[in-house]
């Protein structure tokens, strides 16, 4: 082996253990005139490459609060929020929205099309911005609606409505997938086809990917679950051997 694969070899090593997120005492304070909410109370926090996290916890919790901050849709009060080497905490408004831009897919519990739009438009909203982006087409096959690209969302159920969502999301090829209950409005049935949308881009694109639900069965897909309580980390549970979403029971 030559000195330089010895070296490639080594920074492979090293990468795969190094996180990408991290997180340290990071506190968040909302003012309303006189009173303040602690909805974050001193988070330490690390995400790893290509990792699957669900956060489980109470609402108001402050489990949208942390996302929101890892998103760069927000800054902390108090303490740092690394992604690699973006210092998301002292950011400004101009560095978060290219942060946002670049690296980072969102996917909401109201799915947020837009009407007039088919499904392979609403997608192509972002691939027309996005740097190395796949096609609305490839972005709709992998979430399995390869055969509804000229479907309107009213022509589309739930579900599929959310997964023309997650094609939106990832059809930039984001690092980072960070998803705020995104099967909450779903029933079990359209909800796995959802999760299974999800754990496919995690897979295949090895998007580091965390998700918000209510839904502790969710849990059993992640590698690692993440259990929020009164705005701070109450407990990190590492699965052995994640159950795929059609072996989930709810
Ligand atoms: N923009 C805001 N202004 C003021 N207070 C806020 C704001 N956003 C959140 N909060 C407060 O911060 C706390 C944490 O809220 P957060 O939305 O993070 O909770 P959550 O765990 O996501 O809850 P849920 O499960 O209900 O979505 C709550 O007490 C909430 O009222
Ligand atoms: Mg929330």
């Amino acid at each position: 082996m030559s000195e330089t694969d010895k070296e490639d070899v080594y920074v492979l090593a090293d990468d795969s253990r190094a996180p990408v997120f991290m997180a340290e005492g990071i506190t968040k304070v909302y003012k309303m005139g006189e009173i303040e909410v602690h909805a974050l109370r001193g988070v330490d926090l690390q995400l790893y490459e290509g990792e699957f996290v669900v956060l489980l916890g109470p609402s108001g919790s402050g489990k949208s609060t942390l996302l929101n901050i890892l998103g760069g849709l927000d800054v902390p009060t108090a303490g740092t929020v690394r992604y690699r080497d973006h210092d998301l905490s002292h950011a400004d408004e101009k560095d978060l929205t290219e942060y946002r831009r670049h690296h980072v897919g969102f996917i909401f519990q109201f799915y947020n099309l837009i009407p007039s739009l088919t499904a392979r438009e609403n997608v192509a909203l972002v691939t027309e911005i996005a740097d190395d982006p796949m096609t609305p087409e490839e972005a709709l096959k992998l979430v399995d609606l390869g055969d509804r690209l000229d479907h309107f969302p009213s022509q589309l159920s739930g579900g599929q409505q959310q997964r023309v969502a997650v094609a939106r999301a990832v059809a930039k090829r984001p690092e980072v997938l960070l998803c705020d209950e995104p099967t909450g409005a779903l029933d079990i049935h359209t909800g796995v086809k959802v999760l299974e949308a999800l754990a496919r881009v995690n897979q295949e694109l090895r998007t580091t990917t965390a998700v918000i639900t209510h839904n502790a069965a969710i849990a059993a897909m992640a590698d690692r679950v993440i259990h929020i309580f009164d705005g701070r980390i109450a407990r990190i549970d590492t699965n052995q051997g994640k159950k795929s979403p059609n072996e989930l029971e709810w």
